[in-house]
């Protein structure tokens, strides 16, 4: 399915997610100048800030409230002893506000920015996440957010109400150790939160752009938030293969025998201890007008279970390695949104998947794998396994001569103790690094420029094969794993690697508009990176 840039976009949950068992639900989010008179609305959200002399109303004069209304508003706010700090939520009762025995929505829920005039584009989407969060299942809502940022409305509003109930009582229509591929279409939702943004100058390509970004994030999410027992690379691949033919994008798969003969070794060295066999999938966005952006090559780590393999991992926090595909889970969402939007360039997208467990069959410390590009490696720690097939991948996708390499990984938990768990780490070509961490601020992801110092590079020298798959030392263990990868970028070709082990994977409380479990790190990132190239050309 392609769409004119500019129209709206009409989703289709139920196709788009008809292969997962068990999925999150999104908002319903529709764009408004104005709010039609008869419009049934449960939730009003006004915010408002910390001014000079107390809680003020931002936004005002919006026509969701009389002048003697958003009087009312503040008097019973302050009354209260709301300040309007940053985050603050107070739900006021609808009927307060009534004129002539009409109420403007059944509660009004006041949400604090804080300081107004510094609040950034992040600051409202997280608002509006937050927003999202506290608005009850099934209800309607209606948002001034977007009278102060309406992409920032919308972007946070979608993001934060995302829900994931998994596989609860009588709702868990999947909850068998099925394939996830062969499941019946459960419904998306029981009861959709439905959000009106209210902005002056309602932008249908905007709303499309943020609808079609939200619901790549959800589908990231989604695959992370799948079980492993669920989501192995067979039924993984399927899933794909049915969500990118829906949306046009050419899929290729390649099985444990084709990966065998075709020589990838890393793929094949990782799957093997386990049942369930490893695949590549590759997925082509060919746009559908000429264009001269530069090519680019996706690539993300799809481990969809991370024992450690022979070199197993301690029990503890062991079932957070259900993320350890969350790279891939991104780079199928980005492909699915490229697709969509028909983002002007074409995109390939190269997906090793493969489950990580130990038997008797499994690759052992010391054995030595062949990669696809015919580069040697000597696996030290079967535990260090995202980099053995990202080696093929990133071999594989450089074959196709594309400029651009983008690759994301769940890859260390080196950059865990380097920048906590909500900062992905850019590494690569200097430029492209800094582009991508720059780009990755400024939406709200956050991922920062580290470097890949010579001398880490050095300590993955091997006495029997090109490359071992550790350093010697414990430090730096993030840019060792990148200095590995930069062993399978073809010369020229300008890349980046995003290790987001820790900010894939919420393990603690909800934020902003960032739930907990699965995240869709650095699905904006990416996005955000390819709109920033299709704006450039092969040459600069
Ligand atoms: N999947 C892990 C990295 C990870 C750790 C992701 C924590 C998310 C949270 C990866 O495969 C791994 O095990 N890396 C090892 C590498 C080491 C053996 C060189 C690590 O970081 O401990
Ligand atoms: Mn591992
Ligand atoms: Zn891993």
């Amino acid at each position: 399915m392609t769409t004119q840039p500019g129209q709206p976009i009409a989703l289709d949950p139920a196709q788009i997610y008809s292969a997962l068992p068990n999925r999150g639900t999104m908002p319903t989010i529709d764009l408004v100048a104005e709010l039609p008179a008869d419009a049934e609305v449960d939730t009003l959200i006004v915010p408002v800030f910390q001014g000079a002399n107390g809680l003020e109303l931002a936004a005002t004069g919006s026509g969701l409230l009389s002048k003697e209304q958003e009087i009312t508003l503040w008097r019973v706010l302050t009354s209260v002893g709301a300040t309007g700090k940053r985050e603050e939520l107070t739900p006021v009762p609808g009927e307060l506000l009534a004129t002539e025995g009409t109420a403007p929505a059944t509660k009004i829920l006041a949400l604090g920015l804080g300081d107004i005039d510094e609040s950034t584009d992040e600051d409202i989407r997280e608002l509006a996440g937050v927003a999202s969060r506290a608005a009850g299942l099934g209800s309607k809502v209606v948002s001034s957010l977007g009278l102060i940022s309406p992409e920032a409305a919308l972007v946070g509003h979608a993001l934060g109400g995302y829900r994931f109930a998994g596989f609860k009582g009588a709702s868990a229509k999947g909850a068998s150790a099925k394939d996830a591929a062969g499941q019946d279409d459960a419904a998306a939702s029981d009861s959709p939160v439905t959000i009106t943004v209210l902005a002056r100058e309602a932008d249908a390509a905007l709303l499309a752009q943020a609808q079609v970004d939200a619901a790549a994030v959800a589908l990231a999410r989604d695959f992370v938030n799948t079980p492993a027992n669920f989501l192995y690379p067979e039924t993984y691949a399927n899933t794909i293969r049915e969500i990118a033919e829906a949306v046009g994008l050419g899929v290729e798969i390649l099985d444990e025998k084709e990966l065998e003969e075709k020589g990838y070794g890393g793929i094949v060295g990782v799957g093997k201890g386990s049942e369930h066999a490893p695949r590549l999938v590759r997925l082509t966005h060919e746009p559908s007008a000429d264009n001269e952006a530069p090519q680019v090559a996706l690539v993300g780590k799809g481990v969809t279970f991370d024992t450690g393999g022979i070199s197993l991992k301690p029990g503890a926090n062991m079932w957070d390695m259900i993320s350890d595909m969350g790279g891939s889970a991104a780079v199928v969402a980005t492909m699915v949104a490229a697709a969509r939007l028909d983002l002007p360039m074409k995109v390939i997208a190269t997906i090793p998947l493969a489950e990580n467990t130990p038997s008797s069959t499994a690759t052992r410390p010391g054995d030595v794998l062949r990669h696809y590009n015919g580069l040697t490696t000597e696996v030290l720690n079967t535990d260090a396994e995202g980099r053995l097939i990202l080696a093929d991948a990133m071999a594989r996708a450089c074959e196709d001569e594309p400029d651009y390499l983008i690759e994301t990984a769940t890859l260390t938990g080196a950059q865990m103790v380097a920048l906590g768990n909500r900062t992905p780490g850019v590494m690569g070509s200097i430029a492209f690094r800094d582009k991508v961490a720059e780009l990755s601020q400024e939406i709200g992801e956050n991922g920062w420029a580290m470097p890949l110092p010579p001398e880490l590079g050095e300590a993955l020298k091997s006495d029997v094969a090109d490359l071992r798959n550790i350093s010697a030392s414990r430090w730096g263990g993030m840019s060792v794993a990148g200095h590995y990868l930069a062993n399978f970028v073809t010369e020229g070709v300008e890349w980046v690697h995003i290790d987001i082990a820790g900010p894939a994977y919420n393990t603690e409380g909800a934020f902003g508009y960032t739930p907990k479990r699965g995240t869709g790190v650095p699905v904006r990132t990416i996005l955000a990176t390819l709109r920033h190239l299709a704006g450039t050309t092969k040459e600069g």
